[in-house]
């Protein structure tokens, strides 16, 4: 406990700003009050398997979409709602904004790379 406060200067200069609002998107999007977002979204919003399971159709896969190139409106909207499979969440918008910040910096070199290529989906 003793070294955080000796480090607390240290996380004050600077990008204080900065990091605290990425810290805390990424705090919020491992825990949200809820289920983590990553546990159906992957590690850093690129979709990942729920589960998969065999019914009449044969081997079936739930997935979590891709996120990485939603708009925050969506987010705050998607989170906000009752979905089949997703939770709904009590976050408010300065909290879905973390969320979606953290994951634009962690897709960083990704979108830039939709950009450029114009393959973007929406
Ligand atoms: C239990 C799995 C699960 C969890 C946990 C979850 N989601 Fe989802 N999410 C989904 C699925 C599946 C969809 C597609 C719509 C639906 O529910 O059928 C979705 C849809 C969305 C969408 C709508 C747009 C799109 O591209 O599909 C956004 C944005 C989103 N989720 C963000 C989040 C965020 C942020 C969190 C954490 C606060 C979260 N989700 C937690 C499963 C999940």
């Amino acid at each position: 406990m003793r070294l955080l406060w000796l480090l607390f200067p240290l996380l004050l200069s600077g990008q204080e700003d900065f990091i605290s609002h990425y810290e805390y998107g990424e705090m919020l999007y491992a825990n949200p009050r809820g289920v983590s977002c990553s546990q159906c979204h992957g590690k850093v919003g690129e979709g990942t398997t729920i589960v998969e399971y065999r019914d009449i159709h044969g081997l079936e896969t739930l997935k979590g979409s891709d996120i990485r190139q939603d708009t925050l409106a969506s987010m705050i909207h998607a989170v906000n709602s009752y979905h089949k499979v997703m939770p709904r969440y009590y976050l408010t918008d300065e909290e879905v904004k973390a969320i979606y910040d953290y994951l634009h910096v962690k897709n960083e070199k990704y979108l830039e790379h939709c950009r450029d290529s114009n393959t973007s989906k929406k």
